[in-house]
Parts: C-alpha cells; structure tokens; sequence
C-alpha cells in the first residue's frame, strides 16, 4: 500500500466557511479519521476491531474539543451531548457510523458522524446555544458484521437487538454480547436503554448511488430506506475426487451453489422491475474444502434481499426456501442451512424533518431532489423511536463499498451547511 493514497487530500482553496460552517475544519477531520484504516486494505475500519478502537478514540477526543459531553451507552453506541437552554427537553441526535466494510470507502458512514461534530462546532462559532440539547452519536457496528448482525448500536437504541443476535459468535468464538462489552457497552441493560426522548434524528450520507450525478443535483431528501433481509444457507453434499468421481455419482455442493445464485439472481431481476424497489445479492460464498481437484462437499451462502415493501421481502425468502429445497434435491445434496441472519423493515422518513432539509437547501441555492434509499441506514432504526431523516451527498460514478468511493469537497459542504440549516430551524420552531 503506498502512502499516499493515505495523504488526506487537501480541499478546494476559498473552502473555508460555507453558509455558516466551517468547511475546511469539517474535510480535515473527515480525512484524519479516514486515515485511520488498514494501510494494506483502505478503507477499512471494521467494527469492534482495534483500528474501530482507535477510531473511537480520535472521535472522543474530538467530541471533547467541541465541548461535547462524551459516553458509550449501553448499546455501544458512543455519545456526545451538550446542553440546551431549555432544561429537560427532549434532544436533537445528528450522526451516522465509523466503521467500515472491508476495502471499503473513505465516507461511507463518518461522513455523517463528523457532520454533528461540525453542526456544533459551528453553532459554538457562532455563539448560538440551542433550545434543545444536541447529540452527536457514532452508532456501533453498522455495517455487517463478523457476528452477521449489522446496525448493532441503533437497533439497540431502538429496542430491536435481540438475545439471539446478543448470542451470535464470530470465528473466534466470542459472542456478540462480548464484543459490545469491549466496547463499552452493556448488553445486560439493553431493555432499559430504548431512547424515547429524542425529538428529531438527522444523518448526512453519501448516496452510494448515481441518481444524484446523473441528475446534476447537490442534494437528495431521503422519503425512506429500504427493508433488509440477510439469510445464510448451506449445502452439504459429498466431498468427492474430481478425476474418478462419474459426473452422475456427484454429490456436489458448489454446482448447487452456482444454481441458487442463478436462481436468486433471475428471480430478483423479473421481481425489479414492478413498481417497488428490489435487488437480491449473494455477497459471501464459501466453499469446502474448496480445492481445485476436489467435487465440493459443502457450501455456505449469505444472501442480502432489500424491497421497499415487507411484503416483497417476505414472498421472495419463502419462494428461495421452495427453490433452495428444489436446487438441493436436483444434485442430491442437503440444504444444511436456511438461517435468517437479520432483518430490516422498510422505514419511511419524517415528512417534517424532509421539509425543513427541503427548505434549508432551498435557502442556500442547491439543487435538491426527494429520493429513496436503496442502502440500508441506521436512520432506518432511529425512525421507530423519533421523527428521523436523511440528506444525501452525491457519489462519484455512484461508487460505493471499494476503495475509489469519492465526493467533492464543495459537495460533502453543502450536506452539512443544508443539515446545520435544517437543525437550527427545527429547534426554533419546534414545541418544547
Ligand atoms: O449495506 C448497506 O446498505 C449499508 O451501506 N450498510
Ligand atoms: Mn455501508
Ligand atoms: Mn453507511
């Protein structure tokens, strides 16, 4: 890995302040956090790793510059807070994610987080306090992970992390509940530690998509963040030599493997094309004991099936189960799994919060546009515990989740000056 695809990349010159934040100040952490990776994989900070760890560590000592009040909640989720004017009203929480999935981007969820810190950075300039008290939140583990279980610390804030998820081991044997532990957190209050006093809940995204580019817009309104369904399955035929094994006497467990990849594939594609949003991926295959003069004898598969409807999501993982028993019949294999990993229902985003973001936008001259998200978010959890909404930032060629994932300087500054717009004016006219 050479260094200087770790360099942070200096921004546009005349940068500095846009519309009431401090646009330099705001990249220059974006790309010291960002730094923080895997020299030989950027980008890569995976939850609960010691990379996250040191993450976590820059982000609280940032928290701390801006006079934020700084704790890990039970759920993991590390916390900034700072008071408002109005004694025991309810908060207004603006962040998003630091971790990352392996070779991933460099905006991909801390683009979000170093927003809050730059929305109280930048009331602090301007020596504005706000009625409400603001936090500032990184939430654990949203992406995916090693336990098979993604947005950890906003479906514990939210009172959808279960003891079967607490329960799930890693590779190395370590439970769920075990990693959050290490994080700070403490699984054993997760039924006490359901927010109910958050009135308003902002994220700042990259789209991850190129809707945004292709239509020469600086910002999406996001009206709702599509559902989730994540399966692992299995097959278990019969580990065989690959030169006296007669094709017919093949028990083969990767052939079964490249069918139902083919089937979830095709069926995801005539499924497309009705009038709710729907994609179906098989990311993670593994295969036993994989070996190129060896007939397979088992295969395990993770399959990623998003809709906006729940009812899409439903019907698709009972027809995979139907065609997985079929497939597994065919090769004389044994369908060994068919596990729901985690599950995501379809959130829709508050219509308040999307006007305010909508009008915030307006007032500063950038083109903006109401948009679905095909990419799940922990908005998606916030929603069931408080008013909840999303801006978006374009992507470059709509690259996400790889290394070449990219946004403008100038374009990140317009996110976060529509988002400070949007939370100054809910805390103005928002009912204590
Ligand atoms: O997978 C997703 O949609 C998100 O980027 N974690
Ligand atoms: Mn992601
Ligand atoms: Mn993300």
């Amino acid at each position: 890995m050479t260094p200087q695809i770790l360099q942070a990349v200096a921004p546009a010159a005349g940068m500095a302040r846009t519309h009431g934040i401090d646009a330099a100040r705001y990249w220059s952490a974006l790309m010291d956090l960002g730094a923080i990776t895997d020299p030989l994989q950027p980008w890569t900070r995976r939850s609960f790793s010691a990379l996250f760890i040191e993450g976590r560590d820059w982000l609280r000592r940032r928290f701390d510059q801006v006079g934020l009040c700084t704790h890990v909640d039970a759920s993991g989720n590390l916390i900034g807070r700072i008071e408002g004017t109005e004694p025991g009203a309810g908060c207004i929480m603006i962040g998003s994610h630091s971790d990352s999935v392996p070779g991933g981007g460099r905006f991909d969820g801390i683009a979000g987080v170093i927003a809050g810190l730059e929305v109280v950075a930048s009331l602090a300039d301007a020596g504005k306090r706000l009625r409400h008290p603001i936090e500032v939140i990184d939430f654990l583990a949203e992406e995916p992970s090693e336990f098979g279980v993604s947005c950890v610390g906003s479906r514990g804030l939210s009172g959808f992390l279960d003891a079967t998820m607490l329960a799930r081991r890693n590779l190395q044997g370590e439970t769920l509940g075990q990693a959050m532990l290490r994080m700070g957190g403490r699984p054993a209050r997760l039924a006490q530690a359901v927010r109910r006093d958050i009135k308003a809940f902002f994220e700042l995204h990259i789209e991850q998509g190129e809707v945004l580019e292709n239509a020469t817009l600086d910002l999406g309104i996001v009206s709702g963040i599509v559902g989730i369904q994540r399966l692992a399955l299995g097959f278990k035929g019969q580990a065989a030599h690959a030169g006296t094994t007669p094709m017919h006497l093949r028990r083969d467990a990767l052939a079964a493997a490249a069918d139902l990849v083919g089937w979830v594939r095709q069926r995801a594609i005539e499924l497309s094309t009705g009038t709710h949003y729907f994609v179906a991926t098989t990311g993670q295959l593994g295969v036993t004991p994989n070996a190129s003069n060896v007939v397979a004898g088992e295969t395990s598969l993770v399959l990623d099936i998003r809709s906006s409807a729940q009812a899409m999501l439903d019907r698709f993982v009972d027809e995979l189960q139907i065609g997985a028993l079929a497939i597994a019949e065919s090769h004389g294999v044994e369908l060994a799994r068919f596990d729901p990993l985690s599950s995501t229902a379809p959130a829709r985003c508050d219509a308040h919060l999307m006007t305010l973001l909508r009008e915030s936008a307006r007032a500063l001259n950038y083109g903006a546009m109401d948009m679905f998200s095909g990419a799940g978010h922990d908005c998606a959890f916030m929603s069931h515990i408080a008013p909840s909404a999303m801006v978006f930032v374009p992507s470059r060629a709509g690259r996400s989740h790889c290394p070449d994932e990219w946004t403008e300087p100038a374009q990140l500054a317009a996110g976060v000056a529509t988002l400070y717009g949007a939370v100054c004016a809910f805390d103005a006219s928002a009912p204590l």
